[in-house]
């Protein structure tokens, strides 16, 4: 049976989204993440090494470890081989959908607009993307989606920051929101674990009640 992301989530409202082009930085990547109180991430299939990535990050095991940027069916099928345990992908796409049922993991399709939503929530999706967020409207957006289908739960991702954060999560449909920010390519470029750790923990505390 699928677990739904809340399940798995269990509460965490801040996922950060990462994109690591060396291999190498994974393993002290999740150290600082988790010292910076992250339970949650998202690995991007945006590099050529993201599945060792993502196998290196589960096995942390201080994280709950999804893939991202999952375009194609075979990419659901090899981020769950290394450990992905749910899928998010920047649009909704079917066979994706129909693969991670298949594989038993939750899938979080991006959304943009209430057409897609209503063909999300039709599929049996309750838990939406809504990408790139700030970019068509943020909260306001967010708020105009959910009023008439109050069934959706939504991660917001897509030029947020921490100054957006409460606000987002402040919105009962919200149940957590995505990022780059706390940790970039250029902060693993530079080593630079400790600013990481900060980034996330200030997310974090803001999104702590
Ligand atoms: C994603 O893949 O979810 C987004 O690119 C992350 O958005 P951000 O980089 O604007 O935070």
């Amino acid at each position: 049976m699928t677990t739904d992301l809340a399940g798995l989530l269990d509460g965490a409202r801040i996922i950060p989204v990462l994109t690591v082009p060396d291999p190498a930085t994974a393993a002290p990547l999740a150290d600082a993440l988790t010292t910076g109180g992250a339970r949650c991430v998202e690995v991007t299939f945006r590099t050529p090494d993201a599945e060792h990535v993502l196998k290196t990050m589960a096995a942390h095991g201080g994280l709950t470890v999804g893939a991202g940027t999952i375009l194609t069916p075979r990419q659901a099928e090899r981020a769950v081989t290394a450990g992905a345990r749910f899928i998010v992908s920047p649009g909704l796409d079917a066979e994706v959908v129909a693969t991670c049922r298949e594989l038993g993991v939750p899938v979080v399709p991006g959304i943009a607009t209430a057409t897609e939503l209503m063909r999300a929530l039709r599929t049996g999706i309750d838990t939406v993307k809504l990408f790139p967020a700030e970019a068509i409207g943020g909260l306001q957006t967010l708020r105009a989606l959910a009023a008439p289908l109050p069934q959706a739960r939504f991660m917001p991702t897509g030029g947020i920051g921490p100054d957006q954060l409460p606000g987002y999560l402040a919105h009962p449909a919200v149940l957590a929101v995505g990022g780059s920010w706390m940790a970039t390519p250029a902060h693993l470029e530079h080593g630079d674990y400790t600013e990481i750790s900060r980034l996330t923990a200030q997310a974090v505390e803001r999104s702590t009640p």
